[in-house]
């Protein structure tokens, strides 16, 4: 095989984190990332492109002589890029549009987990606002409101009270805060218990796992605050079992895969259920049809086998005959945002210290949201950086990274993170 050229659609850390560790990749030629950041600059190439604008996509992709694409966040999986791209006979990793439908339908999702006995939160689905607010007020708080449709992961509402409930369906349904996305609603069951980010590559037939890993959703420490899209994450998990994790599979992997392949909608990409462990087992708080982000940046600290021969084998529908190998340390990444977020985010702020880092092979940071302005790298959104290290215990790895971190380390003004990742 000539060697590769990579074309990596997304701007976040997760893509960072794919494109450092494809560069590792004997196999890989060139990597180019749209649009890309400050970071990813220093593994590829950026290119100006939007990830919505398909057209461009393909015409670079052609241009290009792109081997393989990676498709990485959710709403160009929605929208069809996949199906796009292999109508034109290019090769991609990740689900098509209707194969998406799992994360981007909370409905298509809890049907699915219905028809396989997937065990999961009780729930029932609105279009009528008052329908819904009914039914809030005959269950007890805690209860959970989700926006149906894609809202960046900010369209779930955990509410502790009932009038939290009532206004988290106004919010959704009235106000339409997440616009269409709000338009359905789905009311579900508190799950009290442990939360695991779950992942596996998956060609459609065959599924592997990753090691678990838990992201930190809220904003500030001890879990308060509202959710963002993730402000740390730590793998593997101590605490959960090899029986656990085979119960994981054996009850909710392995029929999610297999339950989409009868529906003639095969999955072929990274399948990450979020989960619950609950006293009555794992159940499936959601799932994702992509890698987490940023669980990524974790995982791929972890992974030994070559990257792109896993993404390779998923396209081509062999992964049956790839040994896939992790690391028996740890991993964490802690995540820098700006100040004002999830509700909003600060542009233009430059970012100090990152020169430290830059030939430690112990500290790798990811970049979410940074662009290069004159000398400087500034701050370019909400989540700025991912502050990753590994180690033999979780302590150590964490110690590490925490250690990178502030006024003697990398820090930008009004940054915030949370001191407290794989502390709960
Ligand atoms: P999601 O976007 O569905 O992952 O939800 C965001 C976060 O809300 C999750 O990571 C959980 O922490 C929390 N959450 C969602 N659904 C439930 C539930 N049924 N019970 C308890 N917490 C939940
Ligand atoms: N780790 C959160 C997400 O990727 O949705």
């Amino acid at each position: 095989m000539n060697r590769q050229n990579i074309l990596i659609i997304g701007s976040g850390g997760r893509e960072h984190a794919l494109g450092w560790k494809l560069k590792q990749s004997p196999k890989v030629e060139k990597i180019y990332f749209a649009p890309g950041t400050a970071g990813t600059a220093q593994v590829g190439e950026n290119t100006n492109i939007n990830p919505l604008d398909f057209d461009s996509l393909i015409k670079f992709a052609k241009e290009n002589s792109i081997d393989l694409t990676i498709a990485g966040p959710d709403d160009i999986l929605a929208a069809g890029i996949v199906n796009i791209f292999k109508k034109q006979r290019l090769k991609i990793f990740g689900p098509t549009k209707e194969a998406a439908q799992i994360e981007s339908s909370k409905a298509f999702a809890k049907d699915l987990m219905k028809k396989n006995n997937i065990p999961t939160a009780a729930y029932q689905t609105f279009t009528d606002p008052e329908k819904a607010k009914d039914y809030a007020r005959k269950h007890k708080a805690p209860i959970v409101i989700k926006a149906s449709g894609l809202a960046l992961g900010k369209g779930v509402v955990v509410a502790k009270t009932i009038n939290e409930a009532i206004n988290a369906i106004n919010d959704a349904m009235v106000k339409k805060v997440f616009g269409d996305a709000g338009s359905e609603i789905v009311i579900e069951e508190y799950l009290e218990g442990k939360e695991v980010s779950i992942h596996a590559f998956s060609d459609g037939r065959t599924i592997s796992l990753f090691p678990t890993a838990r992201d930190h959703k809220p904003i500030y420490d001890g879990h308060k605050g509202p959710n963002t899209g993730g402000m740390g994450t730590i793998a593997p998990l101590s605490e959960i079992s090899k029986k656990e994790i085979n119960e994981i599979k054996e009850k909710i992997v392995i029929p999610a895969i297999q339950g989409m392949k009868k529906m003639g909608i095969p999955f072929t990409g990274c399948l990450y259920p979020g989960l619950m462990l609950t006293k009555d087992g794992p159940k499936v708080i959601e799932f994702n049809s992509r890698f987490g982000d940023p669980e990524m940046e974790s995982y791929m600290r972890l992974l030994k086998t070559d990257i792109f021969e896993i993404l390779n084998a998923c396209v081509e529908e062999r992964l049956s005959e790839i040994d896939i190998k992790w690391s028996s340390k740890f991993a964490c990444c802690i995540v820098l945002a700006s100040a004002g977020y999830p509700a909003s985010s600060q542009k233009g702020i430059p970012i100090h210290g990152l020169d430290k880092f830059v030939d430690d092979p112990e500290i790798v940071v990811f970049h979410f949201a940074t662009k290069k302005n004159e000398d400087n790298i500034v701050t370019n959104g909400g989540r700025v950086l991912g502050v990753t290290a590994t180690g033999k215990t979780l302590d150590e790895a964490l110690n590490k990274a925490y250690s990178a971190i502030g006024k003697n380390g990398i820090h930008f003004k009004g940054m915030q993170y949370r001191s407290d990742i794989g502390k709960l």
